[in-house]
């Protein structure tokens, strides 16, 4: 046999499902939706399927993906175990209830993630628009550097200010937006999860804590329309982008 052919051999089977590493992306849906005027933001229809039924059909699509967990209020579970059956997320094995603050639910979600488990994302359930593009790159971008996560340029100058006074104008070219999912080799975050929780450290995004325990996450590829869904104008946003990926 010929060079090429073992190539070509070892290029397809590496390709196949099976062979890549086992991957569970824990789904924070356990908020309470405040800023939304009263709407359970997850539960709002996007062009008529549920802000959660978007996320986890793009979660289903990845091959990076092997299961997915869902952490959620405990209203939530069944509605969200129908819509799972409905729409066929089959990796969406467990769904859970969640805690009290969004660090307490992402705990809540590693601890119920498969013993095999090698890498574990977490995404928040409020980012519909999320592409299989950008799981795949912060998956890669993981299995390298143990800890990543999507970014963008911010492109607005942005501040550091005290009592109402600017302090600082930090280089607009060093600053990123950074969304979800963020990815990390399961030791790495397990330990980061309960470093942030034992110190009572206020944590705003999982790669927080890993940088708490001297990890430095890479940045993977982002986009300006993985937008979370936070107000209710973010709702109209997610609309008419979805309006513009189905004309395309
Ligand atoms: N989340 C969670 N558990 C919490 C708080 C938040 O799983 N105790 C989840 C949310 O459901 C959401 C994601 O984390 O998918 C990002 O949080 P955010 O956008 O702040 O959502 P909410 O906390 O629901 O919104 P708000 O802060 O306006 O109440
Ligand atoms: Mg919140």
């Amino acid at each position: 046999m010929g060079v090429k052919k073992i190539v070509g051999k070892v290029v397809k089977r590496a390709a196949t499902w099976n062979d890549l590493p086992f991957g569970t992306v824990v789904v924070a849906a356990a908020g309470s939706s405040e800023r939304m005027e009263g709407e359970d933001k997850l539960f709002a229809s996007l062009r008529g399927l549920p802000v959660i039924g978007w996320t986890l059909r793009a979660l289903q699509k990845c091959e990076n993906i092997h299961e997915i967990v869902v952490v959620t209020r405990e209203e939530s579970i069944v509605p969200i175990a129908d819509l799972c059956a409905e729409l066929e997320i089959a990796k969406a094995t467990k769904i859970v209830r969640g805690g009290e603050t969004r660090l307490d639910s992402v705990l809540i979600g590693v601890g119920e993630a498969d013993p095999r488990a090698q890498y574990i994302g977490v995404h928040d359930a409020a980012r519909p628009l999320v592409t299989e593009d950008i799981v795949k790159d912060a998956f890669r971008k993981a299995y390298k550097y143990h800890a990543a996560c999507p970014a963008v340029p911010v492109t607005d100058t942005v501040k550091a200010c005290k009592n109402g006074f600017v302090t600082e104008t930090p280089d607009r070219k060093s600053l990123f937006a950074v969304q979800t999912p963020q990815v990390f080799s399961a030791e790495v975050l397990k330990a980061a999860l309960h470093n942030a929780k034992l110190k009572k450290l206020e944590i705003t995004d999982d790669c927080g804590a890993a940088e708490a325990i001297g990890i430095s996450p890479a940045l993977s590829l982002g986009s300006h329309e993985n937008i979370k869904i936070t107000r209710p104008l973010d709702l109209k946003l997610a609309e008419a982008i979805v309006e513009e990926r189905l004309t395309k």
